[in-house]
């Protein structure tokens, strides 16, 4: 959840840890802090609640002397509310010591108690502090070898954690550790950088190695050294970041949401890219995988949030190409039941960051029942591919906004790829030559609802401002569209909201319906199933007659409609599975618009944070 940043270089490191936290912002923005070992040697820290903007004014009216050596830190709080007093970095050893830290420290309370008995004196009611205090103590008693000490602290950490540490004794030597929650390396010219992920140093190099789990790492301006927990050399993964700065920049849109959102059919394409083959899905990823698909009889999609809902749409998608039964789980549920899984299932993990620590532990568990396992991923060098047998990464580039979108429709993209190469695995899928050419006319697609909806759905969010609540009904694949329409609104306009399947409507819901109450309606297209259209039209006509304002989403000439609906959303004619892909896009238009329009950030909306790394 915390963005983490360090540097050592010859660079003055301020400038590059406040430009790093900028870009890390998303994963927490509750309160942020910087140390930095300056010149004379002596250690400087500045932090402070609120935005990254408040830390920020603060060095301009009150610079930190610059040194080359720092850390920086962007919180979402966990433990102890975000005031200045619990904002990262925290101190130890005489103040010469500086600590941040990601993730929950499970055993932090017996460490606490251990230290108080020590005389140690807490200043904030962090978990972090106590890994600081410890630290502090351990070096103190070893002769101050700071590796040495760290070495022994993560060892007695419990939980979750993402730990960087300096001292002013050793400029040019930032220490970190990471278990269960992300650290990557980015390998400069005589700098180096530690990142909670790559957009902490994009700015200044591509190179990155990623580090496993349970793995300690020291950087110097010349050296990069990574061991286990057991102090055992071990070799990290490199990888070259296949996007630039600039991928990570606003470029002039009005928030990183509204660029997202532009970006769908670019980020489609990039996900189909290279992996259509004479009129056929071939993964080259999974080359030589087969064995992943063959002899199974089931698939189990687990995820969260918006992921989840992409997996729903996967599930539709798997089970009618390839002819296998599939389940979705929300992550958070898999493994606190029982689940009947093993050598012959097929987990499929999707996330976008890659590190969702409920979605990681799903995979795990899922590894140790014997089930295969493939991740869905928008991020090079996070956990969950590291976890699994194979990986199919979405190539959305970075998604900065908290509200998913144009990963989301990478990642059901991805579904559907991998629904029709399994197919063709299974032998499943005689001609999958319709379903190809749709997924290849996807980007060009979307496109167009963005160019024809843009305004009239902005327009729409504007009249709507005042509005308490919205509901969201689908029917087939249209049913994870309203659950994500729902969603969108929720988290960044703060509307209640609801997504129900049209079906359930009568067993419930519809006591919600009173006069004036919005709803949007996805129909799906009378070509797929004239039935099941005809039963989203029923369904539209008994809210209509209890007074709901009803907007309907709808593709392109569908006039059974129109009597009945207030305001008609269009899309283009497309496949079954891949509606969608076009329906979603007014939903986030909508959210968004609306969130605007009663002057919300979208981007950075409360109580949330983008990667949701502590369970
Ligand atoms: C909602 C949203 C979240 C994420 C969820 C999983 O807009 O972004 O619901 O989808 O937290 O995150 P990842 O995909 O990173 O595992």
């Amino acid at each position: 959840m915390c963005g983490i940043v360090g540097y050592v270089g010859p660079r003055p490191s301020q400038d590059i840890l406040l430009a790093g936290l900028a870009r890390l912002e998303y994963r927490g923005y509750d309160s942020a802090g910087v140390a930095v070992i300056d010149g004379d040697g002596a250690l400087g820290v500045r932090k402070k609640a609120g935005k990254l903007a408040v830390l920020r004014d603060s060095l301009v009216d009150a610079p930190l002397p610059d040194g080359s050596t720092g850390i920086g830190h962007t919180r979402w709080a966990t433990h102890g509310g975000p005031t200045d007093g619990n904002a990262h970095p925290h101190l130890a050893d005489h103040d010469k010591l500086a600590v941040i830290h990601n993730g929950i420290i499970e055993n932090f309370s017996a460490l606490r108690d251990e230290l108080l008995a020590d005389g140690v004196v807490f200043r904030s009611e962090t978990d972090t502090e106590v890994a600081a205090a410890l630290l502090g103590r351990e070096y103190a008693g070893n002769g101050g070898d700071l590796q040495r000490a760290f070495r022994s602290v993560v060892n007695r950490l419990e939980g979750a954690f993402t730990l960087l540490a300096m001292h002013q004794d050793h400029p040019g030597l930032v220490v970190g550790a990471r278990r269960n929650s992300p650290l990557v390396i980015g390998l400069g010219e005589g700098e180096n950088f530690l990142g909670s992920d790559v957009a902490a140093f994009i700015e200044y190099t591509r190179k990155a190695l990623a580090i496993g789990q349970d793995q300690i790492v020291s950087i110097t301006p010349d050296a990069v050294t990574v061991t286990d927990f057991a102090g055992t050399p071990v070799d990290p993964e490199p990888f070259d970041v296949s996007w630039d700065a600039a991928a990570a920049e606003k470029g002039g849109w009005s928030s990183f949401m509204a660029k997202e959102v532009a970006e769908q059919p670019e980020a489609v394409a990039n996900t189909i890219r290279g992996r259509i083959q004479d009129g056929q899905v071939v993964i080259p990823e999974l080359d030589g995988l087969d064995e992943l698909f063959i002899g199974i009889n089931r698939v189990i999609i687990t995820a969260c949030g918006t992921a989840s809902y992409a997996a729903l749409v996967g599930k539709y998608a798997i089970e009618q190409w390839a002819r296998v039964a599939v389940d979705v789980e929300l992550a958070h549920e898999f493994r606190y039941r029982d689940p009947v899984i093993g050598a012959d299932t097929l987990v499929v993990s999707i996330s976008q960051s890659g590190e969702t620590m409920d979605t990681l532990m799903a995979v795990k568990y899922a590894r140790e029942r014997g089930a295969r396992t493939l991740s869905i991923c928008n991020t090079q060098g996070a956990t969950i591919p590291r976890e699994s047998d194979a990986v199919v990464y979405t190539h959305a580039g970075p998604e900065v906004a908290v509200a998913s979108t144009k990963a989301f429709s990478a990642q059901i993209t991805a579904l559907l790829l991998l629904g029709l190469h399994m197919g063709r695995v299974r032998g499943a899928v005689a001609d999958a030559s319709v379903d190809v050419d749709e997924l290849a006319a996807l980007p060009e697609k979307i496109a167009k609802v963005l160019e024809s909806e843009q305004e009239h759905v902005t327009q729409l969010a504007g009249w709507m401002a005042d509005t308490r609540s919205v509901l969201f009904l689908g029917r087939h694949v249209g049913y994870p569209i309203a659950l994500e329409g729902a969603l969108k609104l929720k988290e960044i306009s703060y509307i209640h909201a609801e997504g129900f399947a049209a079906g359930e409507l009568k067993h419930g819901p519809i006591a919600l319906i009173e006069p004036g109450q919005p709803v949007f309606v996805l129909v799906p297209s009378p070509r797929h199933s004239a039935l099941v259209h005809s039963k989203v039209v029923s369904n539209i006509q008994e809210i209509r007659a209890r007074g709901a304002r009803v907007i309907v989403i709808a593709e392109e000439g569908d006039v059974a409609v129109l009597p009945f609906a207030d305001e008609v959303i269009r899309i283009p004619l497309a496949g079954a599975m891949f509606e969608p892909l076009l329906a979603v896009v007014p939903l986030q238009i909508f959210a968004m618009a609306l969130a605007t329009a009663k002057g919300l950030d979208v981007d950075q909306p409360r109580n949330l944070a983008k990667s949701v790394t502590v369970e």
